[in-house]
């Protein structure tokens, strides 16, 4: 199996070129939904700059798509998170994250979104962490219904909700 040297892994933005990468990752990182190759290609390059790569030796072993929601362009919605197996526990996510909200690019930025599913608790533990370091406000609601909107066949997503806060400051 790949060992991954987490300390080596180097955080920048992605390019078009790894989009086949990420659609792999994607599908070694349930429970997230897998997207087309495309869909991952466009997130490498329309939304490159909301988004990370973590690459050692070549490897992708860690991946966020995120965008700024076109009505609030304070708010970053974080799409996915994915980090291989290998690579895990030892704070990559986090440091994805606060790269994205670090970028001059998105000073912007005062609050960020995501959904969760109930039962994700590395999730919830990710972004109440960020929270928490960003000593920021956060809530949880209501977003996506498994039986209204996902036709029973996909767990309810909850929003969660993380801001107002200063990302250049704090993080
Ligand atoms: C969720 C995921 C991205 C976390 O990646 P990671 O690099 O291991 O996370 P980090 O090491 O940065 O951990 C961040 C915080 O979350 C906590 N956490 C991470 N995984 C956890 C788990 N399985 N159970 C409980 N807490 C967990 C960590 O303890 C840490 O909090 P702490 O600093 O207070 O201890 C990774 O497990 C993954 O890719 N899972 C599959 C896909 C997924 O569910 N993505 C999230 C949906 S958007």
């Amino acid at each position: 199996m790949y060992e991954c040297d987490t300390d080596n892994v180097k955080l920048r933005l992605p390019r078009p070129s790894d989009g086949f990468a990420v659609f792999e990752l994607i599908g070694l990182c349930p429970p997230l939904d897998v997207n087309s190759t495309y869909c991952n290609l466009l997130q490498c390059t329309h939304f490159s700059t909301t988004s990370v790569v973590a690459e050692q030796k070549g490897n992708v072993v860690g991946f966020i798509s995120g965008y700024v929601l076109p009505e609030r362009p304070d708010c970053l919605f974080v799409w996915q998170v994915a980090v291989a197996k290998e690579a895990r526990g030892a704070g990559l996510a986090l440091r994805m994250l606060r790269s994205i909200l670090g970028r001059t690019h998105n000073r912007q930025v005062k609050r960020l979104e995501t959904t969760i599913t109930a039962t994700n608790q590395a999730s919830w533990a990710l972004f109440e962490r960020l929270a928490q370091e960003l000593k920021a406000p956060f809530n949880k609601s209501d977003f996506f219904d498994c039986n209204k909107h996902f036709a029973g066949n996909h767990e309810s997503e909850l929003l969660m909700q993380i801001g107002p806060f200063n990302a250049q400051l704090e993080v």
